[in-house]
Parts: structure tokens; sequence; C-alpha cells
């Protein structure tokens, strides 16, 4: 077993993404900082969202919250996907129950003209925010984020939330090179708002592409990966673990690997062990609990945990995950005795 000293570059978290040995399992939830913490609710009474991702002393607040009250093995830094876009000037809010609303949506080559690069000095909180948490977290690593150009474009062209993509896939299709100068340029931002992020001190970075699942393979290869891949690939000499995530990914999950990525998220639908025949043995794997069963009885909860950590020896290294962020309906106490028994069960085994 290896020996683990104090620093979040030999954590259990970051070794795992390496592929690494580790001395357990190291765990962490997407969207563990969030609506399913009372202590949460509370300090954004009254403070929208937008506004509490720009102000440092929220943000460092809010991320540590889950690593006090879980365990958790690491740390989710507290923004969204769009604040990025915001910066640049996008017209956007983020509302509540909806998720992010853009004002003017991108239909048009003039639209697309107008998206601003995303100067580093529009995010100074962001640095701010990571200076101020290095500190208080210690040996726990910290994980930057940015939304990737599929699933950023996807807001901008619907102007909101969407089921069927409709507008968005209606100019990959009609205006391929239109398409490809929206994603060249969110790939611009995306890079430079993880490259902030980087400098600032972050251990790993995850690129959520949340919707990518909307596409077949060969489309994602065509008309996203080549975007994806410039985002991740430009971090490979950062010395950080690059995780790339996306749900309703199974016939994507070795393009998602292959975009350039040393960890893949697997939504609930894939089992660990399937994911790893695909991926391959360069990566390793991240997730993949359905977050619905935080909702049964604890018996249904072991039993789910138990099997992914068993899927998960098929992988190069695991980071357990859920396959989706957490709901806000979710018992936080839940999670907690969830981390536990992800520490218990592969330190003993
Ligand atoms: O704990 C963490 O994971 C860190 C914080 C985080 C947020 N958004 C905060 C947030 C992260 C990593 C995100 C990423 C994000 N944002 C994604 C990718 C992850 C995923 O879920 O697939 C996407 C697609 C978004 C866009 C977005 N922002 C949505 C769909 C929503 C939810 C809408 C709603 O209210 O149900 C948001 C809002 C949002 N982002 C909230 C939080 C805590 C809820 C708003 C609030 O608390 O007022």
């Amino acid at each position: 077993m290896a020996r683990v000293t104090n620093s979040s570059a030999d954590s259990a978290f970051v070794r795992a993404c390496r592929g690494q040995d580790v001395p357990h399992t190291p765990v962490w939830f997407m969207r563990q900082a969030g609506r399913s913490l009372p202590e949460y609710r509370k300090i954004r009474e009254g403070v929208g969202m937008l506004e509490s991702c720009r102000r440092p002393d929220l943000v460092t607040e809010i991320t540590l919250q889950p690593v006090r009250r879980h365990g958790v093995d690491a740390a989710i830094f507290f923004s969204d996907i769009v604040v990025p876009l915001a910066a640049a000037g996008v017209d956007l809010d983020i509302v509540a129950g909806t998720g992010p609303v853009v004002a003017a949506p991108i239909r048009t080559r003039a639209d697309v003209e107008r998206l601003r690069p995303l100067e580093p000095g529009a995010v100074s909180y962001v640095s701010e925010a990571v200076r101020l948490l290095l500190p208080e977290l210690g040996a726990t690593p910290l994980i930057g984020f940015a939304g990737a150009p599929f699933t950023l474009a996807s807001y901008l062209v619907e102007g909101g939330p969407s089921r069927t993509y409709l507008k968005t896939k209606a100019m990959m299709y009609g205006d391929p090179a239109l398409w490809h100068e929206l994603c060249s340029r969110l790939a611009d931002i995306t890079l430079a708002f993880l490259r902030v992020q980087v400098e600032a001190g972050v251990s790993a970075v995850q690129l959520f592409d949340s919707w990518a699942g909307a596409l077949s393979e060969a489309d994602y290869r065509e008309y996203v990966l080549p975007h994806s891949a410039r985002v991740l690939s430009s971090l490979e000499g950062a010395g950080v673990p690059r995780i790339h995530f996306g749900v309703g990914t199974a016939v994507l999950l070795r393009a998602m690997g292959e975009a350039g990525a040393d960890v893949v998220g697997v939504d609930w639908r894939t089992p660990l062990g399937t994911a790893a025949g695909i991926v391959g043995p360069d990566r390793s794997l991240q997730g993949n609990l359905d977050p619905a069963v935080l909702f049964a009885p604890w018996e249904v909860v072991e039993r789910e945990a138990r099997r992914i950590l068993a899927e998960g020896r098929a992988a190069r290294g695991h980071v357990f995950n859920l396959g989706h962020g957490v709901m806000p309906e979710t018992d936080p106490d839940v999670l907690t005795r969830l981390v536990d028994l992800v520490h218990k069960e592969s330190a003993s085994s």
C-alpha cells in the first residue's frame, strides 16, 4: 500500500486520477456544493447565483462546506459553467429552478462574431477565491472546472435549457462553418477560464460536456471532439489531471477519452467494468452511482456502492462519484455515510 504524504499532488484523488496505487478509493460528488446542504441555502439567502460566484468570500465558504461536512477527498470550486461566458460579455442569468437563461440567443454569424474572448482579468475573483481556498484546504485537492464547447453552445444557441437541442443541432448540421467558428471561440473562452484556475493552483480540472450524449459518435467526432481536444491538449503540460464528463455518453466514452482525458467520467448507465474496456488501460474512470439510489434504503445504497467499487477495480484508477450531480432533495447525512463506506470498504480490500 502506498504511503501518502501531506500534499494534494500525492493525495488519493490525484493518485487515482494518474492510475497510481492508493490507500483507499477517493470519493467526491458532482454538485456537492449546493442545495442539498442547509448551510448552503442559508449563506445564499438573498444572493443571486452569479453574484455568489463573483464573491471570493462566499465561493470559499461554499466550496469548503461539503469538505467539512462529508470528509470528501476533493473540493470542487464553486462557480458555474456560464460564469466565463458572462465575464466575456454575454448577457445571461442563472434562474433558480431553471438554469442558465441567455438574453439574446446566438443564431447568426453576426451573433457568433460578437462573442469576445475571455480576458483573465475579468475573472480575477476566481484567482482570488482559489488563493483564499488553498491554505484552508491544506492537503485536500481543489478541482477547477469549465463547460465544454458543445454544452456551452447548447445554452447560447437555445437561449436556455433544452430537451431536444433542436436549434443547436440545426446550426451544427445546417451551417457547419458557423458551428465550428462558435465552438472555436467557446474553446478559447473555456481554455482561458481553466488556465486562470490552474495558474491560481487547482490540483485537477474537469471539463463538463454534460449534454454531449445527445450526439452520435460520428457527429461527436466531427463537430465536437476537435474543440474539446484543443482545450484538453492545451493543458497537457500543466501538470494537473484532466477529467472529461458527460451524461448519456455510453457510445462516446472512447472518443471522450481520446479527446485528451486522464480520467473519463461515466454516468450510471454504463457499468465501470464495461467502461474500463472501452477507455483502455491508459485512463482512469470516475463514477458512477445513480444519484437516485441515495433516496433508497441504506442497504440498497451499500449494495450499489460495493458493486461500483468492485467494478471500478477493472479500471487503471477509480475515483468514486455519482453518475451525475447530487439532487437538491438528497439527505446530506446519506452522502456523509457513503463517503465513510467507500473509504472503509476500499481500504480493507
Ligand atoms: O458542487 C459543485 O459541483 C460546484 C458547483 C457547480 C455549479 N454548477 C453550481 C450551481 C458546478 C460544477 C456546476 C456545473 C454546471 N452548471 C453544469 C455541468 C454539471 C452538470 O450538472 O452536468 C451545468 C450543465 C450547469 C448549468 C446549470 N447551472 C444548471 C443546469 C443549473 C441548475 C438549475 C437549477 O436551479 O436546478 C445551474 C444552477 C446552479 N449551478 C446551481 C448551483 C449550486 C443551483 C442554483 C442555486 O443554488 O441557486
